[in-house]
């Protein structure tokens, strides 16, 4: 796990870092929890923020920066055009990804929508390893359709398979013998495929991918939000790797891709995003959608202290103290979850823990929204924010039948550097209460359910007393503890 061995033989990992400017937390007694929740609608998204305890709800735009970050904001150069602080951004990721153009974007949506309006029509076809939300609206959008061809194994919640969010070869070359090479609007990699648990791609399978893309004529295009946990995965479990340094893997990553773009509220640790374009013809047809849609093309629609701290972090992205942090977090949390008997996905992956409802709480029907439940019910039980990954954030089909998901799972994201070990032991711990008490766990049914992104905004019920049961038992066996 860590570099660092423990001479009592316990494998825990430990911080390369000190915290000193920290954040006061409450929790609030159990009774409250459950007012606060009810008044949420069950919706973890609705909670608001000084309700809660530990905030797992997503790795976005709430890492932890370094001084060197908070540093470089206070010599940010703001201006319309031509800022030094954008051509520093400019540099560096020209550095690291040996791409000639750059595009800003205010986060990693809007460069999708750059992406999709530029490249995708009516019809067209993307297949990529698997969807990401936002990605897929705008291809949709735009009238194309996603297909999915992350290889079967991929979507085996337990498994022991390193990169399970690598491509299947043979599916991407029947996609393109099915279509014809003319109608795939581009190929799509998304490192550390985050909707199936954070999933790494290999260096080799992605070789695999470009050498398919290059002999069809395909643009082959990598969503690098995650690629920060990726190229961890690719330095521990990779053999071909494993003498390199991450900025090699980095580079030889963005060798294999005509086009990188990213969610700087991830890769970066800041807020924003980019387009990194090899192609200057590609880059011409993108650049005029910028000023259109974003900002003047040397800020894009980020602050330029966000720049500065993005250019900052993206330098310590190839640490690799930096980026081993959360996935070794991750894994110590999946790793103790596991030995207790609380299914969670594995192998552990990038961004989170996700816990696998369908089986952690079973009894619950799939149209009561297994993971929904069990995400209001750990708020609950310890003030721990996790996101719903399941059929609640899916769509009704158009007659109001529901879309059940393949997987029922609440994401427990690790915002980097964010959470010290004992926070972490303090959700194993209540995860596991509640799964010894996880048949006191019932299901949700909607109270106000929206037609579009129904997860966001949508208020739910319980369909029993079973919140009130929950707190009597947690009363019963903690006492007067929070
Ligand atoms: N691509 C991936 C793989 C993502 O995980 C995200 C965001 C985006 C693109 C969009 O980037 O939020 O900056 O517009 N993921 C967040 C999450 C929302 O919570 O997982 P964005």
């Amino acid at each position: 796990m860590s570099k660092i061995k423990y001479f009592s033989g316990e494998t825990i990992p430990l911080e390369m870092h000190k915290v000193r400017i920290v954040q006061k937390l409450a929790l609030p007694p159990i009774e409250h929890r459950l007012e606060v929740m009810t008044k949420a609608g069950n919706n973890t998204f609705l909670l608001p923020n000084e309700e809660v305890f530990l905030d797992m709800l997503t790795d976005s735009g709430v890492n932890a920066m370094s001084d060197r970050q908070l540093a470089a904001m206070m010599v940010a150069d703001d201006a319309y055009a031509g800022s030094a602080t954008y051509t520093r951004l400019e540099t560096k990721l020209r550095d690291i990804f040996g791409m000639d153009y750059f595009l800003p974007a205010h986060q990693g949506r809007a460069c999708e929508h750059i992406l999709a309006k530029v490249l995708v029509t009516p019809g067209s076809v993307v297949p990529m390893n698997y969807h990401f939300t936002t990605t897929k609206a705008h291809i949709t959008l735009q009238g194309g359709v996603v297909e999915e061809l992350v290889s079967d194994a991929g979507l085996e919640v337990v498994s022991a398979l390193p990169f399970k969010g690598d491509m299947d070869i043979a599916k991407l070359e029947a996609t393109i013998a099915r279509h014809g090479a003319g109608k795939i609007a581009f190929v799509r990699v998304e490192s550390g495929t985050n909707l199936i648990g954070g999933q790494p791609v290999s260096l080799k399978n992605l070789a695999e991918v470009s050498a398919v893309c290059r002999r069809h004529g395909i643009v082959l295009v990598l969503d690098a939000s995650l690629l920060a946990d990726n190229l961890h995965f690719n330095k521990t479990r990779e053999a071909s790797c494993k003498d390199l340094t991450i900025r090699e893997i980095t580079r030889r990553i963005a060798d294999l891709c005509d086009i990188v773009y990213f969610s700087a509220r991830k890769l970066g640790c800041a807020r924003g995003g980019g387009i990194c374009i090899r192609d200057k013809d590609m880059y011409l047809r993108m650049r005029g959608l910028v000023p259109l849609f974003e900002g003047f093309l040397t800020y894009g629609g980020m602050s330029v202290r966000e720049i500065e701290a993005i250019t900052v972090g993206l330098e310590e992205t190839m640490d690799e103290d930096m980026i081993d942090q959360g996935p070794q977090f991750i894994a110590y949390m999946v790793g103790e979850l596991e030995r207790r008997g609380v299914p969670v996905i594995t192998p552990a992956g990038g961004l989170g823990c996700h816990v696998d409802a369908k089986r952690f709480v079973d009894h619950i029907p799939q149209e009561q929204y297994p993971a929904g439940a069990l995400a209001s019910a750990l708020y609950i039980a310890g003030g721990i924010r996790g996101m719903e990954r399941g059929t609640l954030s899916e769509q009704r089909e158009p007659d109001g039948r529901e879309v059940f998901s393949n997987m029922e799972l609440v994401r427990l994201a690790m915002p980097r550097r964010v959470f010290t070990l004992s926070q972490v032991k303090y959700a194993i711990d209540r995860l596991s209460w509640l799964h010894e008490n996880r048949r006191l766990v019932g299901g949700l049914t909607f109270v106000e359910e929206p037609e579009v992104l129904r997860f966001f905004y949508g208020l739910l019920k319980p369909v029993s007393d079973w919140q009130q049961r929950l707190v009597a038992k947690f009363r019963a066996d903690f006492g007067d503890s929070l």
